[in-house]
């Protein structure tokens, strides 16, 4: 039974099969589901090609397959140009093609300003309140604007009469209103903004902010992982747009003639694929492997941590903490080591660089400070690790420390309550992530700023009774496994095609304005 198989009969019933079966599907996103690189083996350059690591764009992929749509995203691997045709189309997976992945090809000039530029020096701080971060220059805005129109150009031109047009992230929040120009009104816009929308204090800083509205509420819906961000959405555009009337109650904008509806949609994780790589013998050749080359003796407890090298993951203020804790609770040392499995993110921003340098810099510190001959503190890798090892290092941790300063959602937190099994760990969660919405009542709260309440929650969690940590992973897990990466692609259609049938495109007669303000 392929994955699509399942999805369709155990998850989504006939919903996202019926949704789609008549429809094209048309996803498209910054990064790409595949990118072909060249690698040297034997001395010989082979082409090879790397499958899609995030949850997004495995769960994604078979659904495209089934409708044999289109994916438009980014071409950056360096042997990308190579394997496509002259539009540069190619189609995937590569082992067995069911849909064409759209290729855009962008310059250096472009990749600097756009994706280093203005998503990720001023859309990412602003969205996760990091107003410091922020670098507004005019280079980066013009260049966010004219690759938007390169995507929305690329839909367009892609467009069918019945199309379903998918925007993810915060990449493309100006290609919604070009398309929407060039299509006719049969299509149906959605996009999904898979970071925190800030508070309207926060997003009137930035100049832009009425034509990044403006892009955005030409999507039929919009959507967001917590209500709170829909909630912060709706009060953005009631203040920064004269012309929107925002429906508080329908949790819906109508502006320039349609309206956008604003829903949460919780993501999840493949929780059953997961679960099974958990107890799997690659997941535990892997773990074996790994004790043996960092001399991690078996009764030692672990702790995990799983992170982007990014500033909002709040690492620091984490080593801070287990650093406070090895000083005041002596007896775990040499009794417990804390594991950063890190992965180097957008290297070029200088933000991010200095991340690179505070992280390594305070583990070499508490190292140097704790480490005994026969005991190393932390230990740090950033190998890229298949999915199976993955899952084997979530399941072998006693505790995961998702410490978060501001996270839209932080699917490490559900990947390692998947990956849980008969003897199951405890999960941190910082109080500022999307998932402790849905997670928080379970698992241990934390509020990463506070360093010293942070030390005592590690020790509780060390300390918990082996029943407790049962039950409430049992809860964790009811939680992740009902509410999967699936079931929210599920919930997504079905909104999709609801909206679809019944709601109207413009502002009702007799529909006051008064409703915005
Ligand atoms: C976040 C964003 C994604 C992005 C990912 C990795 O999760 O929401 O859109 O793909 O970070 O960042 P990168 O810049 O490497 O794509």
């Amino acid at each position: 039974m392929t994955q699509f198989d399942q999805l369709t009969t155990k998850r989504s019933g006939d919903v996202i099969t019926s949704l789609l079966s008549d429809k094209d599907l048309i996803v498209a996103s910054n990064r790409q589901p595949y990118a072909h690189t060249y690698e040297q083996t034997d001395g010989q350059r082979q082409i090879v090609v790397e499958e899609p690591a995030g949850g997004l764009t495995a769960g994604l992929d078979p659904v495209v397959q089934q409708t044999d749509g289109t994916w438009i995203a980014w071409g950056d691997g360096d042997a990308d140009a190579a394997v496509t045709d002259e539009a540069g189309r190619v189609r995937v997976p590569p082992s067995d093609p069911g849909y064409t992945l759209q290729r855009l090809w962008l310059s250096d000039d472009e990749v600097d300003n756009y994706y280093y530029g203005y998503s990720n020096q001023v859309l990412w701080p602003l969205c996760h309140g990091f107003l410091a971060n922020l670098r507004l220059i005019d280079q980066f805005w013009e260049q966010y604007c004219h690759v938007n129109t390169t995507f929305a150009d690329a839909v367009a031109d892609q467009a069918a009469d019945d199309s379903l047009i998918w925007f993810q992230d915060y990449h493309l929040a100006l290609a919604p209103r070009r398309v929407r120009s060039q299509v006719s009104e049969n299509q149906f816009l959605m996009q999904f903004w898979h970071i925190p929308w800030p508070t309207w204090d926060t997003f009137r800083v930035c100049p832009h902010y009425d034509t990044l509205l403006n892009g955005l509420l030409a999507n039929d819906l919009l959507g967001f992982h917590t209500e709170r961000d829909c909630a912060q959405f709706l009060s953005c555009a009631a203040a920064g747009l004269d012309d929107a009337t925002v429906d508080w109650p329908r949790s819906r904008i109508h502006y320039d003639g349609q309206w956008a509806v604003v829903r949460a949609f919780p993501m999840g994780v493949d929780a059953s694929q997961i679960t099974r790589l958990s107890g799997s013998p690659d997941a535990r050749t892997f773990w074996q492997r790994f004790t043996n080359d960092h001399g991690i003796a078996s009764d030692t407890a672990i702790v995990l941590g799983v992170d982007r090298l990014d500033y909002t993951k709040g690492i620091i203020k984490r080593l801070d903490a287990l650093e406070y804790f090895w000083e005041t609770h002596p007896e775990w040392r040499e009794q417990m080591t804390y594991i950063q499995k890190a992965s180097e993110s957008r290297s070029k921003i200088p933000a991010y660089q200095a991340v690179q340098e505070e992280v390594t810099t305070a583990i070499e510190r508490i190292n140097r400070r704790f480490g005994t001959a026969d005991w190393q503190p932390i230990i740090y890798t950033d190998d890229m690790l298949s999915r199976a090892a993955m899952a084997g290092l979530y399941h072998q941790s006693d505790v995961a420390l998702v410490s978060s300063l501001r996270d839209g959602m932080n699917l490490v937190a559900k990947e390692y309550v998947a990956a849980q099994g008969d003897h199951p760990g405890v999960l941190m969660l910082s109080e500022f992530t999307g998932a402790h919405d849905q997670l928080g009542t379970h698992a241990v709260t934390i509020n990463p700023y506070d360093t010293e309440g942070v030390v005592e929650m590690i020790s509780t969690a060390l300390t918990m009774p082996a029943a407790e940590r049962r039950t409430r992973m049992r809860q964790l897990r009811e939680h992740v496994e009902s509410a999967d990466l699936y079931a929210w692609m599920n919930t997504i259609f079905q909104t999709a095609q609801t909206l679809q049938d019944t709601e109207p495109t413009s502002l009702p007669d007799g529909t006051e304005r008064l409703l915005s303000h």
